[in-house]
């Protein structure tokens, strides 16, 4: 989940100040391998001078910009609306979870579900509106791809709640691709798919005719009355619940959010299905919790959720409501759902992978079946920093990993930094990353992966004044 970050993270963060001269390099560098992937039809990625086009729409760059050709050419890529795509058919058994889970009075759906909403979101959206402090290390540059200053690519499908809230919108869903910097291995990748969704209620539906029970507590209406605009500090997060409601609002929303997503997990998951509820922190909900289901003998997490801030409904016009919301990956689900082994398979236009899946029948999930186990070739990158540079001091591993997906792209399966040394003499840093290449398609040959691995060598010693050993 988006806020529990790795100490590795931590690290990256204590270096944005200093990784900012990598940037504006990066872009030169990166002009010989544009165009890896090819680009979305629907959707146009421009680099202009001191500025980004994407749909029409232009973008200054500035200091804050680390978002690559590359991660601009999945604008558009859709693959949870995909035919036949396990993405798609994983947002599809939710959708009709929910679907027949809630319904209003004429027998119809409650939840709408909005699915192709731009990923191109502000600093606001992402963070500010869903009460993120202001230093909080998920805003980091060395996290998140930001086009400039102000804007972003989504880093969670939970940027568009507030919106759709102002909206007037009750129950709804957001599904949709968002983009993180993070390592490189089978479970991860920038660009991967939530679903995240919200429900709020009334007094009326919450008690329906215990007309003696309320949601908010009485002193604390007494409080928002005599303050606002409404208090933002983050003070009640210890707490069970928030100041503003009451235990009996709070308990009921936490039983039928509960009740909710275990009926959801049983339903993908089979019945039999063992899981635990986990106490947890997001900025945006308070009490918040993380569902896990025991898998082949290790608990997994599936989902966070949790009773919606009270702040973000009053700052969206849903004064007199409680929610709760959650969100998921969908990549988790359907590499458990289908066993698929990486995560760059999902990317995989083979007929081989994608002829498997078929949503002609949503209940019917089969296991995936490898086309064939195409062999690895390892390589290792070994070299020194500029002087007075070192490790997340003026170089941030997840430059450098963004650096490798842009030339090589999805030919690199995993990358780890096996080895780090300090000269005794000169007092240079020396890194080494061990690369490991294979093709999803078909074999690579160790001279392929070479080229590759010189490919990379140049563009690093270019676009970190590196030396290669
Ligand atoms: N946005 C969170 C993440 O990416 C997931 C999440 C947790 C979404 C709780 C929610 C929620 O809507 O209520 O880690």
């Amino acid at each position: 989940m988006l806020i529990l970050r790795t100490c590795h993270q931590l690290n990256a963060l204590a270096s944005i100040s200093s990784n900012n001269r990598l940037v504006a390099p990066a872009k030169n560098a990166y002009k010989s391998i544009i165009n890896t992937r090819p680009m979305a039809t629907t959707v146009g990625a421009k680099d202009v001078k001191g500025a980004i086009e994407i749909n029409g729409l232009t973008y200054p760059t500035d200091d804050w910009t680390n978002v690559t050709p590359k991660i601009l050419s999945y604008l558009g890529a859709n693959k949870h609306l995909q035919r036949n795509h396990p993405l798609s058919i994983i947002r599809q058994r939710i959708v009709s979870y929910f679907y027949s889970a809630y319904r209003n009075s004429r027998g119809n759906p409650l939840f709408s579900v909005y699915d192709q909403l731009s990923p191109i979101v502000t600093v606001e959206q992402n963070f500010d509106n869903l009460l993120f402090p202001g230093d909080h290390v998920s805003r980091a540059k060395a996290d998140c791809y930001y086009i400039n200053r102000n804007h972003l690519l989504r880093a969670h499908t939970t940027a568009h709640q507030s919106d759709l809230i102002s909206c007037g919108l009750d129950n709804f869903m957001v599904a949709g691709e968002v983009y993180r910097r993070d390592e490189i291995d089978s479970t991860h990748y920038p660009v991967f798919h939530q679903l995240d969704a919200v429900r709020l209620v009334t007094k009326d539906t919450l008690f329906g005719r215990n007309l003696d029970l309320e949601i908010f507590e009485k002193d604390w209406q007494f409080h928002v009355q005599n303050h606002s605009p409404p208090q933002t500090s983050s003070k009640c997060l210890d707490e069970t619940k928030q100041a503003c409601h009451t235990l009996e609002a709070v308990k009921l929303m936490e039983h039928e959010m509960k009740n909710i997503l275990v009926g959801l997990a049983r339903d993908l998951f089979g019945t039999q299905l063992e899981y635990r509820w986990v106490d947890t922190y997001f900025p945006f909900t308070q009490p918040s919790w993380e569902l896990e289901i025991l898998y082949k003998g290790k608990w997994l997490e599936v989902l966070g959720c949790g009773i919606m801030r009270h702040e973000i409904l009053q700052r969206s016009g849903a004064h007199n409501q409680i929610g709760y919301a959650f969100g998921l990956g969908l990549e988790r689900l359907a590499m458990v759902l289908f066993d698929i082994p990486d995560i760059r398979l999902f990317w995989s236009n083979d007929s081989g992978f994608l002829n498997q899946f078929s949503e002609e029948n949503l209940h019917k999930l089969p296991k995936y079946k490898p086309v064939s186990g195409y062999p690895q070739c390892t390589n290792d990158l070994s070299f020194w920093l500029p002087t007075g540079v070192e490790v997340d001091a003026g170089f941030a591993c997840n430059d450098f990993y963004d650096l490798v997906r842009s030339v090589a792209g999805d030919v690199v399966e995993q990358i780890s930094l096996v080895d780090r040394f300090k000269h005794p003499k000169t007092g240079k840093s020396s890194v080494c990353f061990r690369i490991v290449y294979r093709h999803m398609e078909r074999t690579l040959t160790q001279a392929e992966a070479n080229q590759v691995h010189k490919r990379i060598a140049d563009a690093c010693a270019e676009t970190f004044q590196v030396q290669i050993r």
